[in-house]
């Protein structure tokens, strides 16, 4: 099973950006730890980071016939991107949205998640470790053995 993880605009400054709000873990930190887990869950991850919304939606293409599932943390275009929420729905491939922060305790823009509707589930709210949480739900909801 192949699962991409996809994250966003200014994910790649983790570790300093903000990190009252978002924590001092990496990006590179969360990756190395997924691919423990997928190790353990006997699945391949491949990540992606991209500040552009275009770029994200390439990224998105690309995962067909490549990508059984996805995890997404698509940073400030989650509240704006119906283009993104398009691409996503035309590649079909299930996925989970994934935010650090509990976006619905966060200033009213940040409430609406443009991709919520087409997601299978969202985690937020646990910080880096939703990462974590998402890969082990999407895995077991996609058939995959999910522990722990
Ligand atoms: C975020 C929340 C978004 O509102 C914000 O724009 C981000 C990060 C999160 O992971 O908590 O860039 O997606």
């Amino acid at each position: 099973m192949r699962i991409a993880v996809l994250n966003g605009p200014s994910l790649n400054l983790l570790g300093s950006r903000e990190p009252a709000i978002y924590g001092t873990v990496t990006l590179a930190d969360i990756e190395r730890r997924l691919a423990e887990v997928a190790d353990e869950l006997g699945v391949a991850v491949d990540c992606a980071q991209h500040n552009g919304e275009g770029e994200l939606i390439d990224a998105v293409h690309e995962w067909r016939g490549r990508a059984d599932g996805a995890l997404v943390n698509a940073g400030a275009y989650t509240h704006t991107s119906l283009a993104l929420r398009d691409a996503l729905t035309a590649v079909a491939v299930p996925f989970v949205e994934v935010h650090l922060s509990n976006i619905f305790a966060r200033e009213p823009e940040r409430r609406v998640s443009m991709l919520a509707p087409a997601a299978r589930a969202v985690v937020c709210g646990f910080g880096a470790t939703g990462y974590e949480w998402a890969l082990r739900g999407l895995v077991g909801s996609l058939g995959g053995v999910a522990r722990g």
